[in-house]
């Protein structure tokens, strides 16, 4: 698993002995610019960081750090920074930058907006409070549709490819890491979020990927917006990850969640299951007969979806496979509309 995979904050990780956003920060800068003044290269940097952050209760205490300090001096990992830069003194304006990222830091911004940046599935894609930041999980999601994809008969859409509907695409990590990866697809994807479909398009711009992609503002959730989905329909497949989290454990989330990230993204309602419901019960209208939906859930879901699933024969989806995450949980479901 890549060393940035650790840094996200899982949603499914339940309490945290929640610190809440770090007061004082302040006081603590001060103090540290002028024990600072003698810190002069990367490593100590690093080191010196790494401390205060230990000190304030902040996790991923040398990760966040060494993030900061790599994209101060224009790599993306400590890591890969060739071994004279890291001893290499620093200019007063890479320490002031420094010093002025790892500030947010204190407040709990997680570093993917610190950073502006983040990547997923090899794209390196814009990270703008309050949109969703991609979970390395999502990552497993995109693999598995991408080998479903390739055990298929090739799928005819306009293009020869596959045409996909993704719902709640967020930064657009998804639907813009199956485009690059499946060169014929294209991709319909759908946020309620204005900022989320800004972003969608500014990463598809970024990537060039923007001629193959349509990206729409609709909630799912309203009463007959998904129609303005026909004139696209049908679809080979419906993919999402959409908010899933318990209403009752939103309050457990870490405050790197909490503090900046939209909550929309994340609440599912009581059961986790409002959004999921909504789009089991407009896929079929969208599908193509034998199409298929993935979707990204809780380790609870896939019991509660099959038996929706039973509870509504009218619909004519299956629930035919459930993946487990990188952590052995059942986080990922394949539904299968019928043949006809
Ligand atoms: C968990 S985030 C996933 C974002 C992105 N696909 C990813 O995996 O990084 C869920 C997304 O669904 C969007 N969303 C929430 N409710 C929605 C609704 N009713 N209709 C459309 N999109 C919705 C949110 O704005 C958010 O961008």
């Amino acid at each position: 698993m890549k060393l940035w995979g650790r840094i996200l904050w899982s949603l499914l990780s339940g309490p945290r002995g929640r610190r809440g956003v770090s007061q004082g920060w302040a006081f603590n800068l001060q103090k540290s610019h002028s024990c600072l003044a003698g810190l002069l290269s990367a490593t100590e940097m690093v080191s010196h960081w790494t401390q205060v952050f230990e000190e304030r209760g902040i996790p991923e205490a040398r990760e966040s750090c060494e993030y900061i300090v790599a994209h101060v001096l224009g790599a993306k990992t400590f890591q890969s920074l060739r071994p004279v830069l890291r001893t290499k003194l620093l200019t007063p304006q890479q320490r002031e930058s420094i010093q002025e990222l790892c500030s947010h830091r204190l407040q709990r911004m997680p570093v993917q907006y610190i950073l502006g940046e983040w990547d997923f599935q090899g794209l390196s894609l814009k990270m703008v409070p309050p949109v969703f930041i991609p979970r390395p999980e999502t990552e497993e999601l995109v693999e598995w549709i991408l080998e479903e994809v390739a055990q298929r008969a090739p799928a005819v859409g306009p293009q020869g490819g596959p045409l996909i509907l993704e719902v709640g695409c967020g930064s657009g990590a998804i639907a813009l890491s199956l485009l690059s990866q499946l060169p014929k697809s294209q991709v319909i994807a759908v946020d309620k979020a204005e900022a989320a479909v800004s972003l969608t398009r500014e990463n598809a711009q970024r990537l060039q990927l923007q001629d193959r992609i349509q990206i729409i503002p609709l909630d799912v959730t309203s009463e007959g917006h998904w129609t303005h989905l026909l004139p696209w329909a049908p679809v080979d497949l419906v993919v999402s990850n959409p908010p899933y989290v318990f209403h009752k454990d939103m309050e457990q989330l870490a405050p790197e969640i909490c503090s900046y990230e939209d909550l929309v993204a994340l609440d599912g309602g009581e059961e986790g299951m409002d959004i999921i419901t909504h789009i089991l019960t407009l896929a079929p209208q969208l599908l193509k007969a034998s199409g298929s939906i993935f979707l990204e859930v809780d380790p609870r879901h896939p019991e509660l979806v099959s038996s929706w699933l039973q509870s509504r024969p009218d619909l004519y989806l299956s629930l035919v496979a459930v993946r487990k995450d990188f952590c052995g949980r059942p986080r990922f479901l394949h539904v299968q509309k019928s043949a006809s």
